[in-house]
């Protein structure tokens, strides 16, 4: 103990990374439990900036483990290139550890996902095209190809054709293309087995242990609630669990290992990709946010949509992650607004009031939001580091945002920099952050 989850409290680019970075100095292991490379953190430090999309965010710190959980879909592509990345950047990789029993994302599963997005036409989901979606089908299926199986090569083939099997119809127009060649995609499967042989280990044992010897592990979610599968806004959502529960089915623990929950949010809001969002922003209000939250996608590059505060969603983020800690991260954005929206309620298509986050789609897709006003600040605030620092009214936001949802905030980013930051009081009743604020 303890075990302390980061999850996503939005649609993802909260700004997971950055916090997991920070909690994992002071942590011992970070254990990435669901997604994939649909997931791009970008961690500023020291000057240089390294791009991730599949390596736990702790792997900046020397001598942390670093663990890639049975619940993530991995595409080993990908992951070799990103181990290459960051030794050319100097960063040790020995402490990295992949689970035998995580999923693989195979070439198929990447063709799927496009030719998914375009059978679906105007009703696309608007995916990362990463091939996440088809890969969870496979596991679901019991058709999936997991890490141990690069280790094999009889078994790696056999499962290759066990899969490909029911897909013939939907992988037709790409029967010419040379990645679905059986006998080439097992051997550059076997080649990634090679390479990450060293790496694949136990990892769920592994956590165990640690937590067992009084450890802080460190359990870092990809994307975002309001993208779960479950909880989501369905089918605009990815295709797996980033909500807090599934820390424990992503990385083979039990709720008792779970002692806190840290969600991120930013101070506005950011949704990438299809489906309702009932905050967004249009005009140039919208994208001159864009412009200055650099509100681009970390993995695809694609401008992300721009929205106000979503109290409504956050307290249902909170409500089903059982948050017990909020990171909001980009305050800095904000400053220069004569006023700030944050939206405390929904109106819907038939002027209903909905206090609650509607479980039905037919309301959210119709829901905008409904808005209390609060008053703005000019000031820049990258250079504030304590709570006094930052001007009232950026305060008085913070403890609105805190009061609604009803979760102490306990950290707030002030710029890209990891040192761009602001321990609260409330951050003292916590784990990770208590040797930081004594
Ligand atoms: P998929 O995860 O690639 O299948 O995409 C499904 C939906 O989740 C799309 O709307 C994506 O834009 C969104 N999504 C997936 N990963 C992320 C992320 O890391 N940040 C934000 N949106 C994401």
């Amino acid at each position: 103990m303890p075990g302390i989850v980061i999850v996503g409290a939005q649609w993802g680019d909260e700004g997971k990374g950055k916090v997991t970075d920070l909690l994992a100095e002071r942590g011992d292991a970070v254990v990435r439990f669901q997604g994939g490379n649909n997931a791009g953190h970008t961690i500023v430090r020291g000057g240089q900036t390294y791009k991730l999309h599949l390596m736990p965010s702790g792997i900046l710190h020397p001598g942390k483990v670093c663990m890639i959980g049975n619940g993530v879909v991995i595409d080993p592509r990908v992951l070799t290139d990103e181990l290459d990345d960051l030794r050319r950047q100097r960063v040790d990789t020995s402490e990295l550890r992949i689970s035998a029993n995580a999923h693989l994302i195979m070439p198929y599963h990447l063709m799927l996902d496009d030719a998914g997005e375009a059978r679906l036409g105007n009703l696309k989901i608007g995916t990362t095209r990463r091939g996440i979606g088809p890969c969870y089908a496979d596991k679901a299926a019991r058709l999936g190809i997991r890490v141990q199986d690069l280790l094999d090569p009889k078994i790696l083939k056999q499962k290759i054709v066990a899969a490909l099997e029911p897909k013939r119809l939907t992988l037709r127009p790409f029967a010419k293309d040379p990645r679905l060649d059986l006998q080439a995609m097992t051997e550059e499967y076997l080649t990634y087995g090679h390479r990450l042989e060293q790496y694949i280990h136990d990892t769920a044992s592994l956590t165990w242990k640690l937590l067992d010897a009084g450890r802080t592990v460190i359990f870092e979610g990809a994307q975002g609630a309001l993208l779960d599968i479950d909880h989501g806004t369905y089918p605009f959502v990815t295709s797996s669990n980033p909500v807090a529960g599934a820390a424990c089915i992503g990385a083979g623990v039990g709720p008792k290992d779970i002692d806190e929950v840290w969600g991120i949010t930013k101070a506005y809001a950011t949704r990438v990709g299809a489906g309702p969002f009932p905050t967004e922003i249009d005009g140039e209000l919208g994208e001159s946010l864009r412009e200055r939250g650099g509100e681009y996608g970390a993995t695809t590059g694609r401008p992300r949509r721009v929205g106000w505060l979503d109290l409504v969603a956050l307290r249902y983020a909170a409500r089903i992650n059982s948050l017990t800690a909020l990171a909001v991260t980009k305050l800095d954005v904000l400053s220069g607004l004569d006023s700030i929206s944050v939206c405390t309620s929904y109106r819907g298509g038939d002027e209903t009031t909905f206090d609650e986050f509607p479980y039905h789609q037919t309301i959210l897709h119709h829901a905008v939001g409904r808005y209390e006003e609060l008053p703005g600040w000019s000031e820049d605030l990258s250079n504030c580091r304590t709570e006094e620092d930052l001007p009232a009214a950026a305060r008085s936001y913070l403890d609105f945002v805190a009061d609604f949802v009803g979760v102490p905030v306990t950290l707030v980013g002030v710029g890209p920099g990891r040192e761009q930051v602001v321990w609260t009081a409330a951050a003292r009743d916590t784990v990770p952050a208590q040797a930081v604020v004594a």
